[in-house]
């Protein structure tokens, strides 16, 4: 299957490719133009960045970008996912974006001829995401062999924390994590919150999904806040040099502090523009052959 599905099977040095080619596009170094190119759109779950940063991303490449709006299409008449992936095909287009609620759906999707991208598979992963945190990390640090990074927050169900965690153990980073017990699982050892913005060069934080925890009423947004998120007082604290990414969309006051989101320390903005370049970096480099 052709696309852009999964990191796991990637060397460092197919990452490393990946990342210059985003820088080259982010400098002007490298313009490419797909202009007879049409790619599709389709998300079954919420996305403000991943969508819209795909989209501005084919727009940049002379893509044409088009949308299919699950709400109204036929996926509400019980269309499967392949008969829709396979329509889309049909219709002549040359790549399809996808996010699902369904750990590795693309597996279902093996008789399609056309790239899949990937926006992210239920808890599992998302690897543009993936992409664009290593290359903030990247374009911070310069390497990532060595680098200590937390990931904090609700490890369990966030496709981006598995996802960071595996590259980022290949890539030479030692990993942990902090968070409420429940909120974790066995992807890294575990690390005291305060431990870790004394120590770490990285603090990735996640989204708290309250939503997804039934046993957590009493965890609070302030008492959450207070005991693993990043305070003004944590953000003081943190080693020289060390940077905070977080995937977004934020929750203001409960993973971070208000004030804290745009301080010295964050790189959250850097991450949704550097986005774009990821995006049309693995777009490029799929319709040319390279990936
Ligand atoms: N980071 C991220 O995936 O954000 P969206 O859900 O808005 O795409």
């Amino acid at each position: 299957m052709k696309g852009f599905l999964t990191l796991k099977n990637y060397k460092p040095e197919a990452i490393q490719n990946i990342i210059n080619t985003a820088i080259s596009f982010k400098n002007n170094d490298k313009v490419t133009v797909f202009s007879n190119k049409k790619m599709v759109t389709l998300f079954f779950e919420n996305s403000t960045r991943t969508h819209i940063s795909f989209q501005m991303a084919m727009l940049k490449l002379g893509i044409t970008p088009v949308d299919v709006n699950i709400s109204t299409s036929s996926v509400n008449k019980g269309e499967s996912l392949y008969d829709t992936v396979k329509t889309l095909e049909s219709i002549g287009f040359d790549g399809v974006v996808i996010r699902h609620s369904q750990n590795e759906y693309y597996k279902e999707l093996e008789n399609i001829n056309i790239p899949i991208f990937n926006a992210g598979d239920g808890t599992s992963d998302h690897p543009t995401q993936t992409m664009l945190d290593l290359m903030t990390i990247y374009e911070e640090f310069g390497r990532f062999e060595g680098l200590k990074v937390c990931i904090v927050g609700d490890i369990r169900h966030s496709r981006v924390a598995h996802g960071n965690a595996e590259i980022m153990k290949r890539l030479g980073m030692e990993v942990y994590i902090a968070g409420p017990e429940n909120f974790l699982d066995d992807t890294a050892p575990v690390m005291d919150i305060d431990e870790a913005i004394k120590t770490c060069d990285v603090i990735n934080l996640l989204r708290v999904q309250f939503e997804r925890h039934s046993d957590t009423q009493e965890l609070n947004d302030k008492v959450y806040h207070e005991k693993y998120g990043m305070t003004e007082t944590r953000a003081k604290n943190m080693k020289k040099g060390s940077i905070i990414i977080h995937p977004a969309p934020i929750n203001r006051g409960i993973e971070i502090a208000d004030s804290v989101v745009e301080g010295e320390n964050s790189r959250i903005f850097a991450q949704m523009t550097n986005g774009v370049y990821i995006r049309m970096a693995v777009i490029s480099m799929v319709l040319e052959g390279k990936l």
